[in-house]
């Protein structure tokens, strides 16, 4: 997909797709939304000491940084799972400000190690696509090149604590926010996982609490009233 380099209100950059007419994040902010929907909401949200997570759009690694950063601080473990259907070109990749906007600490807290974010975030790219690599101790990451709009072909080695639903917007992938898209989530979530996304539809919330999630409606990050948060029932044995 043909992709254009623009900067959000925040200072971080996104990228444009001419097809789709869709933005890879809020143009209020890219780094302002990611951290607000899946760090806030979804990472700091979930108890576990080693999380197991599943990312439905790699894109430009924003999430992964964000949650890399964060898991450190936080000292927890991460096994970063995830699926992308148009992996962007390294190239592509290279020219996005994310580490510089980090370093400077005004959307995220300031980092220590300003070239070590750089070089984390070079390695998210630059590691090899299906297969599993430890970033770092704390931190391993698996990408896979898949199409999720067929969701009955993934089939991974275990459940998740926790998924952030990045997929481009309902009216832009309507093939993406499917009941069986979510149906096939459900089943991978252990007991109390948490799904987080961007989307607030009425129609994507009731979706999710027919599959067995109880979801909340969050204020959203800046520019977006309100998101979603779903958290899994526990199932009766
Ligand atoms: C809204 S963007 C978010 C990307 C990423 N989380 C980020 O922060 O850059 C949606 C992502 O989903 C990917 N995608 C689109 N269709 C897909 C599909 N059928 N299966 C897997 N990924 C898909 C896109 O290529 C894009 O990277």
């Amino acid at each position: 997909m043909k992709t254009i380099l623009e900067i959000t209100e925040d200072g971080s950059h996104t990228l444009y797709v001419p097809e789709l007419d869709e933005h890879y994040h809020s143009t209020h902010g890219a780094i302002q939304e990611s951290m607000h929907v899946f760090i806030d909401a979804g990472l700091r949200h979930c108890n576990k000491e080693h999380i197991h997570l599943l990312e439905i759009g790699f894109g430009t690694g924003l999430n992964g940084l964000l949650t890399l950063l964060e898991a450190e601080k936080l000292q927890k473990k991460v096994f970063y799972h995830t699926l992308e259907r148009y992996p962007l070109a390294e190239a592509a990749a290279m020219q996005l400000n994310y580490p510089e906007q980090i370093a400077t600490g005004a959307k995220t807290a300031p980092v220590v190690d300003d070239k070590k974010t750089t070089r984390m975030f070079h390695l998210l790219h630059q590691s090899p696509w299906e297969r599993a690599t430890a970033i770092t101790p704390s931190f391993t990451l698996l990408k896979e090149e898949t199409d999720f709009s067929h969701p009955e072909q993934f089939q991974p080695p275990r459940q998740y604590d926790l998924i952030y639903f990045d997929a481009f917007a309902p009216e832009k992938q309507p093939e993406m926010w499917r009941e069986a898209i979510f149906q096939r989530l459900s089943t991978l979530c252990g007991d109390d996982a948490i799904l987080t996304t961007y989307c607030a539809k009425g129609a994507v919330r009731r979706m999710l609490q027919s599959v067995s999630f109880t979801v909340e409606r969050l204020p959203g990050p800046p520019g977006k009233r309100e998101m979603l948060r779903a958290t899994k029932m526990k199932q009766l044995s």
